[in-house]
């Protein structure tokens, strides 16, 4: 049994706004953000926008792509670190707004590498028959949690959510659906990468803090030896692959990870120019806006690949 992409969608919210826009506000430069980071712009939530709307939008947009009933779905797994309430699940708000209730519904917090775990933690429960049909989202309004006084952190995020749609299936061992995930975390660098709130401790919602170098260092060893793992599982290598999907942190973590693995740089989708860092849903947005313009095409081999606070990191591989 395998687990089937079936569809994409993603959704940003209205409010784009630019570097120059920023600095405006904050003590900072059009030239410092592309030359550090590479961000141009990022999308900020505005009244009414939640992690539950955008996340639901996005869900809408992949099941249509799937061509898929969203009364068909059993199971809604939503990757965020800003759900819209300390509980319940977003997911469960995410499936009362599809008109899918009594499946299973439930969030996973794993940061940036949300989507990564939602996505493995759903793969095996598809194929272990818990569920036949899934969506599978990653949905964030980090703009909730930035302290906008702070110019190292609040430059580099965005919000957004993406989603896909996984079917369970029986295929050929060459056929399509997601051949391999491996996940990892390490409690160790809590401090490098935390959010200072929280309802058992301080009873707030806090603000991300950041020790931005460590978090670059830990990063770039963190997931070349992820995705040497992943294509290890499957006894593929580098070269197996067609496009390699990352979490859109900053693009000289990009540039880095393909360095190490060998990959050339055209093979790597990139959005954190107009996304920015949306945590948990930039993989989907990017896998979704790769698809959406035609590169990223039925048979094709991509990896998906992130590393957030925690630390945590994954890795997975799908052919389409
Ligand atoms: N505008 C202008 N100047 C700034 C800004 C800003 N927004 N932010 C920091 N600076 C200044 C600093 O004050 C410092 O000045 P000083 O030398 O006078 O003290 C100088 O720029 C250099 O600061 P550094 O923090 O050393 O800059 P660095 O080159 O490390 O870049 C950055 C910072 C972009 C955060 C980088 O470390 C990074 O990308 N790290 C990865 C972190 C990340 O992406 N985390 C996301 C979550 S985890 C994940 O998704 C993988």
């Amino acid at each position: 049994m395998r687990s089937l992409i079936k569809g994409s969608g993603s959704v940003l919210p209205q409010n784009c706004v630019t570097n120059a826009q920023l600095a405006a506000q904050v003590d900072t430069s059009d030239e410092w953000i592309v030359e550090r980071t590479g961000i141009r712009q990022r999308y900020i939530a505005g009244e009414g926008e939640t992690t539950s709307t955008l996340a639901t939008e996005a869900a809408r947009k992949a099941l249509d792509a799937a061509g898929m009933d969203p009364a068909s779905v059993e199971l809604i797994i939503l990757a965020t670190a800003t759900p819209d309430h300390t509980f319940p699940a977003t997911a469960t708000q995410v499936q009362r707004a599809l008109g899918c209730r009594g499946g299973i519904a439930f969030d996973v917090h794993a940061v940036c590498s949300g989507f990564l775990y939602a996505l493995g933690t759903a793969d095996s429960m598809l194929r272990t028959g818990m569920a036949k049909r899934a969506v599978v989202i990653g949905a964030e309004t980090f703009s909730r949690i930035l302290d906008w006084e702070d110019r190292t952190t609040c430059v580099l995020f965005g919000d957004g959510a993406g989603a896909i749609v996984l079917e369970a299936a029986e295929v050929a061992e060459d056929g399509p659906g997601i051949l391999a995930t491996r996940l990892h975390a390490d409690g160790e660098h809590k401090d490098l990468l935390y959010v200072d709130g929280g309802p058992s401790t301080t009873g707030t919602v806090g603000k991300l803090r950041m020790k931005g170098r460590e978090v670059f260092r830990h990063a770039v060893v963190n997931l070349a030896d992820v995705l040497g793992e992943t294509l290890d599982a499957v006894g593929m290598t580098a070269a197996d692959i067609d496009w390699v999907v990352p979490h859109q942190a900053n693009a000289r973590i990009l540039d880095a990870t393909a360095r190490k693995l060998g990959l050339p740089a055209e093979k790597v989708i990139v959005t954190v120019d107009r996304h920015a860092n949306t945590s948990a849903a930039s993989v989907p947005l990017a896998f979704d806006t790769a698809v959406r313009d035609g590169r990223i095409k039925p048979g094709d081999v991509v990896m998906f690949e992130a590393m957030g606070g925690g630390f945590t990191w994954g890795a997975s591989l799908a052919r389409l």
